[in-house]
């Protein structure tokens, strides 16, 4: 089996981590892989495959003689590298905003777009990890039924801020309780005890930048370009994992069976809803697992074709590096690297 040389731009983040797990479990088909942050974690030291490798500062020649680069590094960063990494010949798959609404880019969720890799021209986008989970539970309901509408809100763990945002909320939640004051430097807010209505900068239209990445990524993703998507993103003092409420609209008439259904033969999706038994997904529950789960699926009170759901997933695994993976899985198949 043909094996390729990765690099992981990013690699001592919060995402570029748990990328570094995701690629050892699935056994991804690695020639030689390279560690590349900022100078300030060159020479750091990561273990790899039972391996010790050193964190090298990104520079151009990096990316020489790599076939799959992996970057989460932002999208300052992104903006920068990723044109270099192409030109040495790398693909990309990018985590950060930088690139996912440019038209010469695919924006890819494997149960979802997964022939969209194919027209890539270097760079292939990672959506953002709100939309991802998102989509791989409307998708197949959206195939059967035709979504008209989708209003959603969001309950975000600060990982997804970063690692710097995860020690935000350990300080403050230890200062909070010693009687202490504590500033988070990584989020906008208190976050500790606290849940706080912003995620991303706030827009003319009175939306955050992480709620219109909702409305815009799922059109992209899901080739639906009149879905209409109403967005409220929030973060909640939670480690790791996301969770939304999700109501949709359909054309067709559905059922809480038929929606049932559906996701239960979903690609990527597992069920868990039991709720007289206390069975439904929770943040603490999903967390280091790749699937998104869906409980709480109920008949909408407010539409004639509605459908209200609960909407989890771990946001570091298939909210960026499992979903990332899985795009440089595809490439492989499909021949593209
Ligand atoms: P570094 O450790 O050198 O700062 P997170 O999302 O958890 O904050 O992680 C961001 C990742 O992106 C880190 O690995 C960080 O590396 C990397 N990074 C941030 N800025 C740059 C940059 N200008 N060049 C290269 N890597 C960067």
């Amino acid at each position: 089996m043909k094996k390729y040389n990765v690099a992981i731009l990013g690699a001592t983040g919060a995402v570029g981590e748990v990328m570094r797990k995701v690629l050892e479990e699935r056994n991804f088909p690695i020639n030689n892989i390279k560690f590349l942050a900022s100078a300030r974690s060159a020479g750091k030291k990561i273990q790899f495959c039972g391996e010790e490798y050193t964190v090298e500062e990104v520079k151009p020649e990096s990316f020489e003689g790599v076939d799959i680069a992996l970057f989460s590094a932002g999208g300052s960063t992104s903006k920068q590298w990723a044109p270099i990494a192409v030109e040495k010949g790398a693909v990309v798959v990018d985590n950060s905003s930088a690139w996912r609404m440019d038209e010469n880019v695919p924006l890819v969720v494997p149960e979802v777009n997964p022939e969209d890799v194919k027209w890539h021209k270097g760079i292939i986008a990672n959506p953002n990890c709100s939309t991802i989970q998102m989509v791989v539970a409307l998708y197949p309901i959206h195939k059967e039924k035709k979504i008209k509408r989708v209003i959603v809100s969001t309950y975000q763990a600060v990982s997804g801020a970063g690692a710097r945002a995860i020690k935000d909320l350990e300080e403050e939640t230890k200062a909070r309780l010693e009687g202490r004051f504590y500033t988070p430097e990584a989020l906008p807010n208190h976050i500790a005890f606290n849940v706080v209505p912003h995620i991303d900068v706030f827009l003319d239209n009175l939306h955050t930048k992480e709620e219109m990445k909702m409305v815009n990524e799922t059109r992209k993703i899901m080739h639906a370009p009149d879905i209409k998507v109403s967005p409220t993103c929030v973060r909640v003092p939670v480690f790791n994992g996301h969770s939304e409420n999700v109501v949709i609209e359909t054309e067709k008439p559905i059922t809480v069976e038929e929606a049932r259904e559906i996701l239960r033969n979903a690609p990527g999706v597992i069920v868990e809803d039991d709720p007289f038994n206390k069975v439904y997904p929770m943040p603490i529950d999903v967390d280091g697992k790749d699937d998104v789960f869906v409980g709480r699926i109920k008949k909408d009170l407010a539409f004639d074709n509605g459908i209200s759901m609960w909407v989890v997933a771990d946001n570091l695994r298939k909210g960026a590096a499992t979903n990332a993976v899985q795009i440089a899985e595809l490439l492989i198949k499909y021949e593209l690297v």
